[in-house]
């Protein structure tokens, strides 16, 4: 008898779980693929201890398990027997079936998800210099802790569970005044994230095959986004002053752009190049999406207006986020759609679940419509501002040459450009293993690029932290310049 149990369980005495639980599941599973068929005879419960150096009591619990499950028949005086019948008829087939569903064919969507390749893998939690991340640490913890309290208390349930008006007025005021955007309350739909409303946009305005504009380099998240749907997309080109429309076929359904801070360049869409995208987007019947993501930061000069204000065709929609201005991990974001959508929106808003608690919306109305909301985008302006400057500084003296940096005029992040020599993607994955995040230009394109550089987050780290950060940029440089850095991982 020692035979058939020696063979059939494994008692890994370093696993983590309770030896109860292992015993228990390698009995079932032997059951349930057949290795113990039907009618088989199990060793008394002294035997079996004996045989698996295991106690009786850990032996008849289990047993006691598998019977209650009807996997085995226990009787008094008898020894426990496999279940006639349970494993042909039931036990086989839910086994297979579990295989099916891990090996189930994914819908085209759930394919193009599954090889989005965005965000970069293994960047793990945020450290220098992780792009688009806020300084929690600044924060007004006291004073939005307060506000979520005294929301949740009062706790009544809104009349509707989707955008909160006090949250839609505080926050088209502020939109109005401060980014020059035209909108009435109403038109202002709270998503999750700045990504949900990207995601919104494209599922309700695009269908599969449609041809959709992406700035190239841009925004790995819209171009998930735009691919999961089924779109074209087809990179245009920046240059200093935006988009390059020329004459440009095939005409798009749907242009997405950064005319604020390009993402990943910094740059500013000029007046004129805005002027002519949205003479080019009405006459061809397409719909822009503007992501607004960090432009409460300005540091030079004034800050420009929002595209949607300029916007006379109402084909502009407007994606802003609060992850970027307050905390990375607020999960409130917006879009300001076409008054004529707004029905539409909501309604798909529901169905998708693209629902903001009623609690944090009410706290969040608060925080804007009472004024913190603008005094700390004013601190904290003035704090980012000094740490662009300084990160610029402590990279030219860790690594003095190596990069060409045009310094952002706002926004949370730094384009470091490299020679077109120079492999990004290598220099990343070492600076991975170094303890520095950094984000490869090329991997922003659409198609090949000969385009190198060091996409890089300064505004949640404080000085000190960005020296210690550029020293170790400045290492792995001097390494990869003497060609000492072995072939890289995947990024
Ligand atoms: C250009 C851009 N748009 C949108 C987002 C998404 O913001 P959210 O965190 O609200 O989804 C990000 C996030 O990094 C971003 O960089």
């Amino acid at each position: 008898m020692a035979s058939i149990l020696s063979g059939l369980v494994d008692l890994d005495r370093t696993a983590r779980t309770r030896l109860t639980r292992r015993l228990y599941e390698q009995l079932r599973a032997a059951i349930i693929d057949g290795r113990l068929r039907p009618g088989h005879r199990l060793p008394s419960s002294r035997v079996f201890a004996g045989e698996l150096a295991v106690s009786r009591n850990t032996v008849t619990a289990v047993i006691d398990q598998l019977a209650a499950e009807g996997y085995v028949d226990i009787g008094r005086g008898r020894r426990p027997t496999i279940a006639a019948g349970i494993v042909p008829a039931l036990a086989r087939g839910a086994s297979r079936q579990t295989r099916a569903a891990g090996r189930a064919p994914l819908s085209a969507w759930g394919r193009r998800i599954d090889h989005a390749g965005w965000p970069f893998e293994g960047e793990g939690a945020a450290r220098p210099f992780a792009p688009g991340v806020a300084d929690g640490r600044a924060f007004p913890h006291e004073l939005w802790g307060r506000l979520l309290r005294r929301a949740a208390r009062r706790g009544r349930l809104p009349a509707s569970a989707t955008n909160s008006p006090a949250l839609q007025d505080a926050l088209a005021r502020h939109l109005i005044d401060h980014r020059g955007v035209k909108t009435t309350p109403r038109q202002i739909i709270v998503t999750p994230s700045a990504q949900a409303a990207i995601e919104l946009v494209c599922r309700l305005m695009l269908n599969a095959g449609d041809v959709a504009w992406l700035e190239n380099p841009g925004y790995g998240g819209a171009r998930v986004a735009l691919d999961a749907v089924g779109a074209r997309v087809i990179g245009v080109p920046i240059d200093r002053s935006g988009l390059v429309l020329g004459g440009r076929a095939p005409k798009p359904r749907l242009i997405f752009v950064t005319p604020s801070h390009q993402y990943p360049t910094g740059r500013l869409m000029s007046i004129d190049r805005r002027l002519d995208l949205l003479r080019s987007a009405a006459s061809a019947g397409s719909v822009l999406i503007e992501d607004d993501y960090d432009s409460e930061f300005h540091y030079d000069g004034r800050p420009v207006a929002s595209l949607q204000g300029l916007d006379e065709a109402e084909c502009v929609f407007y994606v802003g986020t609060f992850s970027k201005v307050m905390l990375s991990d607020i999960r409130v974001g917006y879009v300001v759609v076409p008054e004529g959508l707004v029905r539409t929106f909501e309604t798909a808003q529901r169905h998708a679940g693209q629902l903001v608690s009623a609690t944090l919306q009410a706290a969040l109305s608060e925080f804007i419509g009472d004024g913190p909301y603008a005094a700390h985008i004013r601190r904290m302006t003035r704090i980012y501002s000094a740490r662009r400057d300084h990160l610029i500084r402590a990279l030219d003296a860790a690594s003095p040459g190596s990069f060409a940096i045009d310094s952002p005029a706002g926004g949370m992040q730094l384009l470091a450009r490299l020679g077109q020599a120079d492999d990004d993607l290598l220099l990343c994955s070492h600076l991975r293993t170094a303890g520095v995040t950094a984000r490869p230009l090329s991997r922003h394109f659409v198609g090949r690029t000969t385009q190198r550089g060091l996409f890089m987050g300064f505004a949640a780290w404080n000085e000190e932290e960005i020296d210690a950060g550029a020293r170790l940029i400045g290492d792995v440089m001097a390494r990869y310049r003497r060609h000492r850095l072995p072939e890289a991982q995947s990024l």
